[in-house]
């Protein structure tokens, strides 16, 4: 260990509010004369104003059953540059929709990260300081704009901005952009991590009231990325995967990231109410997951289907995707609890992520399952022109093609109503058409999921290619 190594190291050992202000001081990196990095490039690049529009141009007709809001979140750096996709400033996209008629509104989070215009250090030990870029939540009738290395952000029907949630101040660690309701409980069940401080890893459970009522530390042997997990109706699954945090690449000024394969790929299985000393690890191959599709239980086993990856970010912290080795495909993962054995399988072999289904089979048996394409012989993370729909019982793929020119984004399921089947409704999507510099809502019946959009929501401006949202019924 060198000398650097030993500095970094008792630097972090510093309270957090001195560390928080020592990042604010070190003088914001050059931006000029850099090339534009991929994140900033054609529909990645930032739009510049939020806009309100009433009455969009409608293709098709819009079901006269969805009446509500889809919200898409995103990065869109204010300041037109960000050093990194993952830090950009959260965007919000709302399509509100009733009576076969929509509107837009796409506004900032407006946290510290956006006021300041912070960049990805100076935020990174002030756990308000959140570029709320990656997801957007409703949970006890709140809306929480979530990243995951800071507390979540709430914001009003409008998308305007509320202020932090930081559960009556019982929540003291960051939040995972991928929390998960129960559909039986109502339960907001979430994680935190963190790489530059212990705990590595901590448990958080909410009631369906929104009260933090749990908060557990959960040892794992070394800090790593841990973007997504899952649930079942009885247990929550972490995924201690190998894309480790390295404080001496850190400190010697190289890639943070490292998959590190000899680090070993653990799944750990957690009683719902239950604690680190209830924890069961059960090995699997090294890999790297960012988004599970969903989990369930089914006698004395627990079954994932996950978009797994061989490798992640081998190219380091820029190299999100590139390549098919570093892309997911559709495995299941089948855990014996009594063996503490994992069989691994290969479902399909489309590369794709951001996975989804019907937000009401959460963590219960789901029959469909979707995906967006994603090109695996890119350099750096692109999206397809396909969403795919997973039959999960009989393993078979329907291919949604969005056409000539038009890429995707993250599939969202909206049921036809409450009480409907999950064969019943709509995957609604925002996608981008190249050739008209513009982005639109789709809406695609699911069950007829190969067959044309049977909407197609025009949106005023081109919406940059983002990450997660949500459709909110009314
Ligand atoms: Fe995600």
């Amino acid at each position: 260990m060198n000398i650097k190594t030993i500095a970094t190291k008792l630097l972090f050992k510093l309270p957090k509010p001195i560390l928080s202000s020592l990042m604010k001081s070190i003088p914001k990196a050059e931006k000029k004369n850099t090339e534009t990095p991929w994140h900033l490039k054609g529909n990645w690049a930032p739009v510049k104003e939020e806009l309100i529009v009433d009455n969009l141009e409608v293709k098709g007709e819009i079901p006269k059953e969805l009446n509500g809001m889809y919200v898409r979140n995103g990065m869109n750096p204010v300041s037109g540059w960000s050093d990194h996709w993952f830090f950009g400033n959260g965007m919000l996209h709302g399509i509100n929709i009733k009576d076969g008629k929509a509107s837009y509104k796409n506004k900032y989070v407006k946290t510290p990260y956006y006021e300041k215009d912070m960049d990805m250090m100076e935020g990174s030990f002030d756990l308000q300081a959140s570029p709320a870029n990656t997801h957007v939540v409703r949970h006890a009738g709140k809306i929480l704009t979530l990243e995951e290395a800071h507390l979540p952000w709430l914001v009003d029907e409008n998308l305007d901005t509320l202020g932090v949630h930081d559960f009556n101040g019982k929540l003291d660690t960051p939040m995972t952009a991928h929390p998960r309701i129960c559909p039986e409980t109502g339960e907001l069940l979430l994680f935190g991590y963190q790489m530059m401080t212990k705990p590595y890893l901590t448990y958080h459970r909410v009631s369906a009231e929104g009260e933090l009522v749990q908060s557990e530390v959960i040892d794992i042997p070394r800090p790593v990325m841990m973007h997504d997990w899952n649930i079942t109706r009885n247990y929550v699954i972490f995924m201690d995967l190998p894309l480790v945090f390295d404080i001496e690449q850190a400190a010697s000024g190289s890639d943070p990231f490292g998959f590190r394969p000899e680090c070993g790929a653990r799944l750990g299985i957690m009683p719902r109410n239950g604690s680190n000393k209830d924890v069961k690890w059960v090995e699997i191959n090294p890999c790297f997951v960012f988004h599970p599709m969903n989990a369930y239980e089914e006698e004395n086993k627990i079954i994932l289907h996950v978009c797994r990856q061989n490798k992640a970010m081998v190219g380091g912290m820029d190299e999100i995707y590139g390549g098919d080795e570093t892309t997911g495909k559709l495995w299941k993962w089948t855990i014996n609890l009594k063996s503490g054995s994992c069989v691994e399988e290969q479902i399909d072999d489309r590369s794709c992520d951001f996975a989804r289904i019907d937000d009401r089979k959460i963590g219960l048996k789901a029959k469909n399952g979707y995906t967006m394409e994603i090109d695996e012989k890119a350099d750096s993370l692109t999206f397809g022109n396909h969403l795919y729909k997973f039959d999960l019982e009989k393993n078979q793929r329907i291919d949604h093609n969005l056409g000539k020119n038009i890429i995707g984004g993250e599939p969202a399921f909206a049921p036809k109503s409450s009480i409907s089947s999950e064969d019943e409704g709509w995957v609604m999507s925002i996608v981008y058409d190249k050739d008209l510099d513009k982005s639109k809502l789709v809406i695609i019946d699911t069950q007829n999921f190969n067959k044309e959009a049977i909407a197609e929501i025009m949106l005023p401006e081109r919406v940059p290619f983002g990450a997660h949202g949500n459709w909110m019924a009314n």
